[in-house]
């Protein structure tokens, strides 16, 4: 059985009040969610605030993106020993606003996610198709790419200690979320993929679908057999809603 997993990406909003707010909120709700995995991920110059309230909460920290070289003069990154020394146990790699706005390719990504591991960081890889590209009908196509390029320079059995967000661009921030079937077929898609290579660790890793996602619909989603919980964006930002999606999570454990 894999265990549900539930992380709040909060991308590049909040401020120290909010942050401290929102965390005292979602942190005593989340403590009552013990069926479920759950990990923040704050932007990076609020982790140092984070971390302190989250000391013996079971919810863990993580990172929203890392830079794939180590310390050393690299003006502006954060490397990814300066997330474990954080407490990061988490790092995002692979966003698709990383990949479209920041032009991070599938070898950057794939470095990032190699870099993340070998400092003991556990990568959540997002994996996805814009709309366009589902229209084209190559859905297939580009979560394989994305993903075969972590394979290439990991190896498939590196995905056991990691989490594969699939977030279809298109569902991001709009509103628009993928159906369970649609995000469903995906999910298998991409478990298949990773059979294809390691059958045992297909079964282990956890598929998370990032998209819209809001406490309505969230049990829909984690109902699924591929849907192994979820990416939050929006939604991580309300304590009460975050912890609703949490406990919609919990709920379907079970299944
Ligand atoms: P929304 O939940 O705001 O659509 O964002 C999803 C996401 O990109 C999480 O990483």
């Amino acid at each position: 059985m894999r265990v549900k997993f539930v992380a709040g990406n909060w991308k590049m909003n909040g401020n120290l009040a909010s942050n401290e707010a929102l965390l005292q909120l979602l942190l005593p709700a989340l403590a009552e969610i013990t069926a479920v995995e759950t990990v923040i991920c704050p932007p990076y110059v609020y982790l140092s605030q984070a971390r302190p309230l989250l000391r013996g909460a079971k919810t863990a920290l993580g990172a929203q993106d890392l830079c794939q070289y180590g310390n050393g003069a690299y003006t502006g990154g954060v490397s990814a020993a300066m997330l474990k020394d954080l407490a990061c146990s988490h790092v995002i790699v692979g966003h698709s606003e990383r990949r479209a706005l920041f032009g991070e390719t599938d070898d950057l990504v794939a470095e990032k996610f190699a870099v993340a591991q070998q400092a003991g960081l556990i990568p959540i890889l997002c994996v996805g198709e814009t709309l366009a590209e589902r229209e084209a009908g190559t859905t297939e196509a580009v979560v394989a790419r994305q993903l075969q390029a972590v394979i290439k320079r990991s190896g498939a059995a590196a995905l056991r200690n990691s989490v594969i967000a699939y977030e279809p661009v298109w569902a991001i921030g709009t509103g628009k979320t993928a159906t369970p079937q649609e995000a469903q077929a995906v999910h298998a898609f991409i478990r298949g993929r990773v059979a294809n290579a390691d059958r045992a660790v297909a079964d282990a890793v956890r598929i998370v679908y990032g998209g819209s996602v809001k406490a309505a619909n969230a049990g829909q989603l984690f109902v699924m057999p591929d849907i192994d919980g979820g990416l939050i964006g929006g939604a991580a930002l309300v304590a009460e809603e975050f912890a609703a999606i949490c406990r919609a999570a919990a709920q379907k454990q079970a299944v």
